[in-house]
């Protein structure tokens, strides 16, 4: 608790020379995590900045956290959607001797120096800070909860201010993203087992844009097609309101076409593709099936699919709901 104190005391300090005195009285106030408590899954609420952070709000793209902590090591893996290169990335961290700091362990993906602190205000909320060149330089608050109360987060935030952390996002969850979408995806191998082109129903998409392609009136029916050819992959998804419209044709080579164009599938029932489709910044998840038909409750996992999958808008393909008494006999 020493350690923490001085460098809460000294933050305040500086907050005072810069002349708001009353905003950093009594903050951050809190306990030091319990090893046996802190470890386990985290929304993300709240990230705080200083200007000078080597890293800005766009590029902190995590949406949960999976922490594991004690006395000598802190480890954390950060996840948002499963079609992003960083879901699931390891921060190692190790302890400073003597103090209550953890220092990064560089790696060469992310060459970086700093220390970070974990403190609790409360058992359900944690606060990590990072020091880089003996600066605050941002601050972390994540909750167990889809939310924290606003007087936690209102001082999280008046806090961060007085120490010049002042690029504040704060996000507004309505769904407890960890407790949801944690492990929802699992890679499927299915995709290597295509010989030639396979031709799927879709039943619904969601995408992190809007197609207006799919707010029409007329009735319309749509599919993927899949072809494969050794390692390269070509996806269409067409739209058939009497004539055939290719709205995406993509060409995928696993390994070659970097981090802008990538082809997923996932786990899901038999005779059902879930594929997740990366085409630059557009994200895409096609539910499709061979019957151009789904039941209730696929239709019901794919909104929360579609949910983890941080896409903004979902298509349901007109008559595609599996009619429930096929299950009676
Ligand atoms: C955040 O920091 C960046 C980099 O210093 C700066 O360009 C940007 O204006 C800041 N944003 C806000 C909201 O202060
Ligand atoms: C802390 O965790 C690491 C990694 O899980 C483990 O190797 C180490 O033995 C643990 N240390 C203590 C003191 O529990
Ligand atoms: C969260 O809500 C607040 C208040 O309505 C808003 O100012 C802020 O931009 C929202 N944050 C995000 C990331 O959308
Ligand atoms: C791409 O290559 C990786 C590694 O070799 C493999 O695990 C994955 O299944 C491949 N994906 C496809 C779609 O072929």
């Amino acid at each position: 608790m020493g350690v923490l104190s001085f460098f809460l005391f000294l933050s305040c300090f500086l907050a005072v020379t810069h002349g708001s005195p009353s905003d950093c009285v009594g903050e951050p106030q809190g306990i030091l995590p319990d090893p046996a408590k802190v470890s386990g899954l985290w929304n993300l609420i709240a990230v705080s900045l200083s200007p000078n952070a080597k890293y800005q709000l766009d590029e902190i793209a995590y949406v949960y956290t999976k922490v594991s902590f004690n006395e000598t090591e802190f480890t954390f893996a950060v996840f948002s959607n499963p079609m992003s290169d960083t879901n699931g990335q390891l921060y190692r961290h190790e302890r400073v001797p003597g103090t209550q700091a953890y220092k990064y362990i560089s790696t060469e993906v992310l060459e970086e120096v700093y220390t970070t602190i974990l403190f609790q205000p409360h058992p359900d909320i944690l606060i990590c800070y990072e020091r880089a060149n003996d600066e605050i330089n941002g601050a972390y608050i994540h909750s167990r909860a889809a939310s924290v109360p606003k007087e936690e987060l209102d001082s999280f935030l008046e806090w961060s201010k007085c120490n010049n952390l002042i690029n504040i996002t704060v996000y507004n969850r309505t769904v407890n993203d960890a407790q949801e979408c944690y492990d929802l995806f699992e890679h499927s191998e299915d995709l290597k087992d295509i010989e030639g082109c396979e031709t799927w129903g879709l039943v619904a998409k969601a995408s992190n844009y809007a197609d207006r392609n799919y707010n029409i009136r007329m009735l319309y029916s749509a599919k993927l097609e899949l072809c494969k050819t050794e390692e390269a992959y070509t996806v269409k998804e067409i739209q058939i309101v009497g004539d055939e419209k290719i709205l995406m044709e993509l060409k995928y080579e696993n390994g070659t076409t970097g981090n802008k164009v990538k082809l997923q599938s996932f786990k899901t029932e038999t005779d059902i593709l879930l594929l997740g489709v990366l085409n630059e910044k557009q994200r895409t998840l096609f539910l499709a099936s061979k019957t151009s038909k789904a039941k209730q409750t696929v239709l019901d996992d794919f909104e929360i699919k579609a949910h983890c999958f941080e896409a903004a808008f979902t298509y349901l393909v007109p008559g595609s709901k599996e009619e429930e008494n096929t299950e009676n006999h």
